[in-house]
């Protein structure tokens, strides 16, 4: 466990990175918070501001309000790092069919700039690299491991895997010590709320219809938060990860349908859906081999998606009242 370092989380008002922050605050870590609080979603300003309230600016954080496609912003930091978690971008595969050109240039000039700055650091144990199961695209087998072909049939997909190439650059030509992971799904308490898990409970909570694109026997691989949270700090750990891409899944993929079905059972409303048609940019299948995880990074996801669910439902129901 990462104890008594510097660390730099970029996009920690997020969703993953509120978590990644909270964990490593209780773990006297110094952090180097970077977010610009996009407005792509509410509430992450407030959310982060939270978390921080019972830890000091300065002896226990640096929050840093700023963009990362602007180079002035990593200028401010006075702290070197030991650790880099790269978690900011622009999310969303839906969204970023409608944005190409925004989530393309925001995602890859973010991610070059914090890899240049990661170069000039004497400290550097290690970057992480946020990357995610879209590269893949339609699944040709599956489980997935890493060496499946990578076909993004999406913008945000593509943007991800160039970070992943860039990655690979830093790594192979200027020793910068880098791991890529590629996280499927990821859901619980502050999950997004462009995210099914979230739309849905929401819906259901105000006894509204839920629209389901295709026949809801597509597959996803949910991941618990908790479990991406421990999948970060194990890759920053262990030395024979760098350089090395891995998935982090639950690897237990379920249909929308079976989803759906789970979570009306827990808020035991009445159920109204309706199935309209497929978006694009959508996979039929997300189902991650997590072996080469298993193996090098003792990687285990431990919260399966019953008792995800349960504890995304209890946060959630507080969180809309
Ligand atoms: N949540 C998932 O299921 C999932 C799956 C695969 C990959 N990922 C990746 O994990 C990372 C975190 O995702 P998340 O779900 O927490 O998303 P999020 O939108 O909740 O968090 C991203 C954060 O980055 C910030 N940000 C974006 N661009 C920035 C910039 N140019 N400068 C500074 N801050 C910027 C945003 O304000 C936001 O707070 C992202 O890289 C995402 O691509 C997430």
């Amino acid at each position: 466990m990462i104890k008594n370092k510097n660390v730099m989380i970029t996009g920690a008002a997020g969703f993953i990175g509120s978590h990644l922050t909270e964990k490593l605050l209780k773990h006297a870590n110094f952090l180097i918070l970077i977010d610009n609080f996009n407005d792509y979603y509410a509430g992450k300003e407030k959310q982060l501001n939270d978390i921080l309230s019972n830890y000091k600016q300065n002896s226990d954080y640096l929050l840093i309000k700023g963009n990362l496609v602007d180079e002035s912003t990593l200028k401010q930091v006075e702290h070197e790092p030991d650790y880099i978690f790269h978690l900011a971008a622009q999310a969303g595969v839906r969204y970023s069919i409608d944005h190409a050109s925004e989530v393309t240039y925001n995602n890859l000039v973010s991610t070059v700039n914090v890899f240049e700055y990661a170069l000039k650091g004497s400290s550097i144990k290690r970057v992480i690299n946020a990357s995610s199961s879209s590269v893949y695209g339609n699944p040709l087998y599956t489980p997935v491991d890493e060496n499946h072909p990578k076909n993004p049939i999406s913008p945000y997909a593509v943007s991800k895997l160039c970070g992943e190439i860039y990655a690979n650059l830093y790594f192979k030509e200027n020793d910068l010590p880098i791991t890529s992971l590629r996280f499927y799904t990821v859901y619980g308490p502050r999950g997004r709320p462009d995210m099914a898990i979230k739309k849905f409970f929401n819906l259901m909570f105000q006894n509204k219809e839920i629209l389901i694109y295709g026949d809801g026997t597509q597959k996803r691989d949910f991941t618990y938060i908790s479990d991406i949270v421990n999948g970060l700090i194990l890759a920053s750990e262990k030395i024979n990860a760098i350089g090395e891409i891995f998935n982090l899944g639950g690897s237990n993929p379920v249909t929308v349908n079976e989803l759906i079905d789970k979570m009306y059972n827990i808020v035991k409303a009445e159920k109204k859906i309706r199935n309209i048609e497929k978006q694009k940019g959508d996979v039929n299948i997300t189902h991650s081999d997590i072996s080469k995880a298993k193996k090098i990074l003792d990687f285990t996801p431990e919260v399966n998606i019953d008792t995800g669910l349960r504890n995304q439902y209890e946060w959630q129901k507080n969180y809309y009242k």
